[in-house]
């Protein structure tokens, strides 16, 4: 182990891979049973008839949870009634969200071209952060102990070192032919990254990121439907205390094995959920076919479904029908207890409730 000391910055990081063994026994054992988890949401995933509901809605909640470790917090409510149009009133935390959706969004795109690397990843900070953001020239921001203020580690600094680690982290992330299991490498690079902290800030937020574009460019999934921030946010404590253990005792099995427990979880959550999702859409299209069946159509079930929150205009941008048509339509829905009204200023809102009771569970 290389010297450190909290206050100084910790330009002695080691590089990676680790220099100890990973493929233990029970780090093994726990990737062969988060690598099947996942498999199957990978195979359940491209299954699943309404796609484009779970690419509107899963994403949300991971920058969601992502957001909130960082105390960005807002509500699964007002998201989902801005993530349409971002031109209402909405809070500074609402529009930061919808923001790392659309950092998220992108690094998936871009993946289509290149992979992973210090460019892309400065382009999904800056998106992030709104502001063109590269690897710092500064000294980075030490973290610190929220109760005592006393500094937990302060992360390296010059550019020159920083780019010097960054380049040992992305070849570690390109390199396929190690024969090492990428789950293991997941957890290693997310590590590595957020000790390099080469931003200012959005070190968390764009870390986060990372790890689902890796499990896309890796192959273990097709879109960024994984809700694994919802795990790091419930066992937060967790994930500071073993990222630090990392550092200062070398305690990379407990945190890959932290990691893959993360893995195994949320794979298994978000399966349930596009389950339940798939459920209550079908239950969602009988109830409509039978109490209002001239409006019934698929196209308005998968609309409801995309957009839990919907205003009139945009269910006469999606089904070329006026606005008398439109407004009629959903006030039926309303009367047969299917949306509910709500007011904001002059404007209406119709809210497919009973899915954002689902999106809300936890
Ligand atoms: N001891 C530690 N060593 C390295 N990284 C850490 C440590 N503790 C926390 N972190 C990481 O730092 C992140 C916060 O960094 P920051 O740049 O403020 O991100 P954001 O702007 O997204 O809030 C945490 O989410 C975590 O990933
Ligand atoms: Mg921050």
């Amino acid at each position: 182990m290389k010297k450190f000391a909290p206050e100084i910055p910790f330009n002695e990081l080691p590089t990676i891979p680790p220099s100890i063994d990973l493929e233990t026994p029970r780090i093994l054992k726990a990737c062969i049973e988060a690598n099947k988890e996942l498999a199957k949401l990978k195979i359940a995933e491209k299954l699943i008839p309404n796609q484009t509901v779970l690419i509107n809605s899963i994403p949300l909640l991971e920058s969601q949870a992502s957001s909130a470790i960082e105390n960005i917090v807002t509500t699964t409510d007002e998201l989902f009634e801005h993530a349409l149009d971002s031109s209402y009133l909405m809070s500074p935390a609402t529009k930061e969200t919808l923001q790392y959706r659309q950092a998220l969004h992108q690094g998936y795109t871009s993946l289509k071209e290149r992979p992973l690397s210090i460019s892309v990843i400065c382009n999904i900070c800056s998106t992030i952060r709104l502001i063109e953001t590269k690897v710092r020239k500064l000294p980075g921001t030490a973290l610190v102990n929220d109760s005592t203020g006393d500094k937990i580690y302060t992360p390296p600094d010059g550019e020159e070192r920083l780019r010097e680690l960054l380049t040992n982290w992305q070849d570690y992330v390109h390199q396929e032919s190690d024969g090492v299991d990428p789950l293991i490498k997941l957890a290693v690079q997310h590590y590595q990254f957020e000790a390099i902290h080469p931003f200012s800030d959005g070190n968390g937020r764009t870390g986060r990121i990372i790890n689902l574009l890796y499990l896309i460019q890796r192959g273990l999934l097709d879109t960024p439907i994984l809700y694994l921030s919802g795990y790091i946010i419930k066992n937060k404590t967790d994930y500071y205390r073993k990222l630090l253990q990392v550092t200062t005792d070398g305690a990379w099995v407990e945190w890959v094995l932290y990691f893959l427990d993360g893995i195994f979880e949320t794979s298994k959550w978000t399966m349930s959920k596009i389950f339940s999702i798939q459920e209550l859409m079908e239950e969602s299209s009988s109830f409509i076919k039978s109490k209002a069946p001239s409006i019934y159509s698929k196209e308005l079930i998968e609309l409801l479904f995309r957009q839990p929150y919907i205003r009139i205009q945009n269910l006469v941008e999606s089904s070329e029908v006026g606005r008398d048509t439109a407004s009629k339509r959903l006030k039926t829905l309303c009367n047969i207890g299917f949306l509910e009204e709500v007011k904001r200023g002059r404007d209406k809102l119709f809210l497919n409730h009973r899915f954002l009771s689902l999106l809300k569970k936890k």
